[in-house]
C-alpha cells in the first residue's frame, strides 16, 4: 500500500506514522510527504529520511479550487492508497475530498463531535470538560465531521493550560494515528452507513 502524508509545519503526527510504518513493518510504504508551506519543518525530516517531498504553496493560490486541483495532480503522482492530513491547515474543497473518499484520514485534536475547528484545547478549557482527547476521522466535505475511526481520551485537571493539555493530547495522537494508518493498510477498517468497523486482529 502507497501512503501520502500531507502536513503544514512541524509534522509531529506525519513522524510517528513514518517510523512506526518502518518499525513494525507495515505493508505500506510512505510514497511522499507533501506541504502547502515550502517552510515546514517536517519536509526537512522527511528528506533526512529519503522519503520524496513536494510543496504545493497555498499562497501563491488565489482561487481555493486551482490550489486543490494543483494538489491532487501532486498526490496522484504517488498513486496512493490513503491520503494522511497531518498537521494539514487546510480546508479542502468537496470535489478534492470526492477524488479521495473513502481513503483520506485525519486526526483533530479533540473528541468530536466537540470542538470543531481551531484551538480545541481552548474550547476544551473554557466548556470546563472533564476529559478530552483526539479523533481520527475519515474526510468529508463537512469539516471535521467525517466517520470516526479511532479515538483517545485525556484527563483534564484543574491546573491545565492550552499548553499542558495540548501536550498531553498531542502524546495520545502519536500512539493513535499510527495505530488507525496501520489499520487501515492491513484492510481492517470497512464502513458501514457512518459507522467505521475495525476487524480485531486474527486471535
Ligand atoms: C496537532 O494538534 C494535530 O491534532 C493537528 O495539528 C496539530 C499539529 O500536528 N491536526 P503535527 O505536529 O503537525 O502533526
Amino acid at each position: 500500500k502507497k501512503i501520502v502524508i500531507l502536513i503544514s509545519g512541524r509534522g509531529s503526527n506525519m513522524q510517528a506514522i513514518v517510523e512506526a510504518c518502518q518499525a513494525e513493518q507495515w505493508p505500506a510504504q510512505i510514497a511522499a510527504i507533501i506541504s502547502n508551506k515550502a517552510d515546514a519543518s517536517g519536509l526537512v525530516y522527511a528528506a533526512n529520511r529519503g522519503i520524496p517531498t513536494a510543496v504545493v504553496p497555498s499562497k501563491e493560490y488565489t482561487e481555493r479550487s486551482a490550489f486543490d486541483q494543483a494538489l491532487l495532480e501532486q498526490i496522484d503522482q504517488y498513486s496512493p492508497d490513503l491520503v494522511v492530513l497531518a498537521g494539514f491547515m487546510r480546508i479542502l474543497t468537496p470535489g478534492f475530498v470526492a477524488h479521495y473518499a473513502g481513503r483520506m484520514l485525519n486526526i483533530h485534536p479533540s473528541l468530536l463531535p466537540s470542538f470543531v475547528g481551531l484551538a480545541t484545547h481552548r474550547q476544551a478549557l473554557e466548556a470546563g470538560v472533564k476529559v478530552h482527547g483526539a479523533t481520527v476521522h475519515f474526510v468529508t466535505a463537512e469539516l471535521d465531521h467525517g466517520p470516526i475511526v479511532a479515538q483517545a481520551v485525556v484527563p483534564v485537571f484543574s491546573g491545565d493550560t492550552e499548553d499542558s493539555l495540548a501536550h498531553r493530547v498531542l502524546e495520545q495522537e502519536h500512539r493513535l494515528y499510527p495505530q488507525a494508518v496501520r489499520q487501515f493498510v492491513e484492510n481492517k477498517i470497512s464502513i458501514i452507513g457512518n459507522t467505521v468497523h475495525i476487524s480485531e486482529p486474527a486471535s
